[in-house]
């Protein structure tokens, strides 16, 4: 069983999703840098209020504050059993970082159909409280628009508006995509077709882990 995991594909392929269950089974802690950034940007800590701008819009963090929240975590001991990395790395420059302080076992990519994401992303909702992740065709709460477990009124992520979606996916293309290639060469990248129900997903995935 792998323990040092990255999980690679483009905004709304699922990542999160998988990774919270995935994580578990594992026995290692989901570390998620968008996790991590928006709980920074939360608290209102300089390195939050720096990363905030390039959120909203849609474009990457600076490497070296994603690496500096991203090392943080990785300091605490639950991370010495291993992790599983979601949405890190993502651009050359932090693969080849992350070569340099921490090891990957493999890197499971999750291929969905563009058309596929906008949708998913334009529907998905977030409960700000407690950052439980619903979405209103496939994952409704029980009461309209409110949270199942506290209640709360539930909101859009401000990336998840379309002109920043835009903006996403062509990031991942232009500078996520390329770690594709870099892992396959490397004999670590696991491709998972993630279309299909969150089950059927959840199936491949420990199919590969595996
Ligand atoms: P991040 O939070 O990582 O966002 P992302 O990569 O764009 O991915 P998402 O979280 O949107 O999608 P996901 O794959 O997790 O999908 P989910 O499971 O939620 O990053 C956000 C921002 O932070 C970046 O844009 C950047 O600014 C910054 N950042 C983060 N890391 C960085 C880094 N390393 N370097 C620089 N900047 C960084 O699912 C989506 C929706 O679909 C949900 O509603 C869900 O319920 C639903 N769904 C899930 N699976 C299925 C399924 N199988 N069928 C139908 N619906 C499904
Ligand atoms: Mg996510």
């Amino acid at each position: 069983m792998m323990h040092r995991v990255v999980f690679l594909g483009p905004p709304g392929a699922g990542k999160g999703t998988q990774a919270a269950q995935v994580a578990r089974d594992l026995g290692v802690p989901h570390l998620s840098t968008g996790d991590l950034l928006r709980a920074a940007v939360a608290a209102r800590t300089p390195l939050g209020l720096e990363a905030e701008g390039h959120m909203r819009s849609g474009g990457l963090v600076p490497d070296d504050l994603v690496l500096r929240i991203l090392h943080e975590r990785l300091d605490q001991p639950d991370a010495r059993a291993g992790y599983l990395l979601d949405g890190f790395p993502r651009n050359l420059a932090q693969a080849e970082a992350l070569q340099k302080f921490a090891e990957v076992d493999g890197v499971i990519s999750f291929d969905v159909a563009p058309d596929q994401l906008v949708h998913r992303l334009s529907e998905r909702r977030v409960c700000p409280k407690c950052q439980a992740v619903y979405n209103l065709s496939t994952k409704p709460p029980k009461t309209a628009e409110k949270c199942d477990r506290d209640g709360t009124p539930l909101v859009q992520r401000p990336d998840d508006r379309p002109e920043a979606v835009t903006t996403r996916l062509k990031v991942y293309a232009e500078q996520t995509a390329p770690l594709l290639e870099y892992y396959r060469k490397r004999h670590l990248l696991r491709p998972v077709d993630a279309s299909g129900t969150p089950d059927e997903v959840a199936a491949r995935v420990r199919r590969v882990l595996s």
